[in-house]
């Protein structure tokens, strides 16, 4: 196990944010893991992945464990179905590549997401219609204190809209080390209701789309409105959707009439944070090296030396702006660190 001392984590989240880590161990072997974790017992820890969701606004003072697991194995399968299992430091879009080259079916709409395959259930990651928990088997991970390994069972994780078992109980105790995957090997169920790709397979005139052909609608989608964090530092949406009450609709609606919408429950409806954010004249605002995106409000950027502390302020403002204006509030998506 090599420790490493004030290690730049720059290039390890997407928001190509400055912070330095006073302590650094790049893990890639599950062994080392359970070593380091005993060596480190009730020691405060940093468990960094694909650095694809947090906002770093300071230098990581405890011990960063960067989680390099790899590898990708078919685990299980029959005539139709395949179960996968990724390590946890597998890049999410390389594994959904991986499975369109074989032909399997169920991630094609999350493609592009950016992110490592272990923190894909933490916030239970969605696009286009599709939640990762629709093709989660089951996760194995290890507790920090005890080094147990404990399966986890759809069930176990309690998904919800980017929730997990993972960011509320159990946050900080366990850290993910593989998901296993349920897939189709072939009559794939197809998701294309969503309007955009609906648009996006017409534009290239395909009637019978594979599923390569919907991931190649998404991707298309998603690089016409969202920076590619390579180009323009960024961690996708900045806000979660809010989910708000059909009476506090209503009356929203009555000052808003255009006010986008769609329906979670009988009783409740979410309203895209987007559109609020667009309608506060954020949208396209750049202060310095940071600001809103110009073609999708709910991201915000860093288009070079940005601090993490004036993004986190925008953040704010922003909060502030859109409970003003509509008396809702909007939380981060981003784990503010
Ligand atoms: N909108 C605006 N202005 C904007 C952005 C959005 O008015 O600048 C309105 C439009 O009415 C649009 C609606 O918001 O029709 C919805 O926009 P979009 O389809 O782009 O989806 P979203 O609600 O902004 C969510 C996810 C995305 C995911 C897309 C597609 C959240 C927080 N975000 O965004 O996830 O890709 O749906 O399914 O739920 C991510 O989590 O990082 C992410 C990109």
């Amino acid at each position: 196990m090599t420790i490493e001392h004030n290690v730049s984590l720059q290039p390890f989240n997407t928001f190509g944010l400055e912070a330095k880590a006073k302590s650094y161990c790049n893990i890639t072997d599950k062994t080392v893991l359970s070593e380091v974790l005993k060596t480190n017992k009730n020691q405060p820890l940093f468990i960094l992945g694909g650095g694809s969701n947090m906002l770093l606004t300071k230098d990581i003072e405890t011990l960063v464990l960067h989680i390099n697991l790899k590898g990708i194995e078919v685990v299980n399968e029959s005539d139709n179905t395949v179960f996968v299992k990724a390590m946890a430091g597998e890049n999410w879009h390389q594994f959904v590549l991986w499975c369109l080259e074989h032909n399997y079916g169920g991630i094609e709409n999350l493609s592009l997401i950016p992110g490592n395959v272990g923190t894909s259930p933490i916030q239970n990651i969605g696009a286009y219609g599709v939640e990762l928990k629709d093709v989660f088997e089951s996760c194995e991970a290890i507790n920090v204190n005890t080094q147990d390994i404990r399966t986890f069972t759809k069930e176990d994780c309690k998904f919800g809209y980017r929730e997990s078992v993972f960011k509320q109980d159990l946050k900080g105790e366990y850290i993910i080390t593989s998901v296993t995957f349920k897939l189709s090997k072939q009559n794939h169920q197809l998701h294309t209701d969503y309007g955009a790709i609906k648009q996006q397979l017409q534009i290239s005139n395909i009637v019978k789309p594979t599923i390569k052909d919907v991931s190649n609608a998404v991707i298309a989608i998603r690089q016409s409105k969202l920076p590619d964090p390579k180009d323009i530092g960024n961690s996708g949406s900045f806000f979660k959707n809010p989910v708000i009450t059909v009476e506090e609709f209503k009356e929203l609606q009555t000052n808003f009439p255009d006010v986008p919408s769609y329906k979670v429950s009988d009783t409740l409806v979410k309203v895209p944070a987007g559109w609020l954010i667009e309608q506060a004249g954020f949208k396209g605002k750049r202060f310095n090296d940071y600001g809103v995106h110009q073609k999708q409000a709910l991201v915000l950027v860093n288009y070079g030396n940005a601090k993490g502390s004036d993004i986190f302020e925008l953040a704010q403002l922003i909060q502030k702006t859109i409970k003003r204006i509509f008396n809702i509030s909007i939380e981060t998506e981003v784990n503010i660190i």
